[in-house]
């Protein structure tokens, strides 16, 4: 049975490789929302890849993208939502991904984020260094700040893509148990 507020939307932010879109989507089907990637979402709207859009647009662009994006998804009602990793770094984004619903930030250490994503779709922050895993260390830091604003906090590492969908359900309902005693 499903006790989180329907209303809200659950919110996933982390580092790429964290397990957003994954844990998103199976989140998703487990509670029958509508899931939506706001990368893909970009994607879709700008009729190329994220890849496509860094080098012919620059990041700046992008971030322009994501922005008119994050304020869209935000006024859906009821969802999951993966975003791109550096999208909390706009404080407007994470107002309003906050005023959605609940946000659960995802971890792993940068050395097990990049096993995850190396072989994978193009990330275009780390294709231009020699050392990626030491490039997800310095995001990291420069973005831990903003994850550490989440409502809840979840560990990925040595945990199944379906183990980490339960466990954030689980801090949501318990979460809601609480307020529900509480009023
Ligand atoms: C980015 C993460 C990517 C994508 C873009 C920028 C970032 O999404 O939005 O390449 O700034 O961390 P994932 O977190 O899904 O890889």
């Amino acid at each position: 049975m499903e006790i989180i507020d329907e209303a809200k939307n659950i919110v996933l932010i982390g580092l790429m490789g964290s397990g957003k879109s994954a844990v998103g989507r199976t989140i998703a089907k487990k509670l029958c929302r509508r899931f939506i990637d706001s990368d893909h979402y970009i994607e879709r709207k700008a009729g190329k890849s994220i890849p496509e859009i860094f080098s012919q647009d620059g990041e700046e662009k992008f971030r322009a993208f994501e922005k008119e994006i994050i304020k869209k998804i935000s006024q859906y009602v009821g969802i999951v939502i993966a975003t791109g990793g550096g999208a909390i770094k706009d404080p407007e984004n994470f107002k309003c991904l906050n005023e959605s619903g609940w946000i659960v930030a995802l971890y792993a250490s940068p050395e097990v984020l990049y096993k995850r994503i190396a072989g994978k779709r193009a990330r275009p922050l780390l294709t231009n260094h020699d050392d990626p895993v030491k490039a997800l260390e310095e995001i990291s830091n420069e973005r831990k700040s903003m994850y550490a604003q989440a409502h809840f906090q979840v560990d990925t590492e040595n945990k199944e893509i379906n183990e980490i969908a339960d466990e954030v359900i689980s801090l949501l309902n318990a979460n809601k148990e609480i307020h529900f005693r509480m009023s």
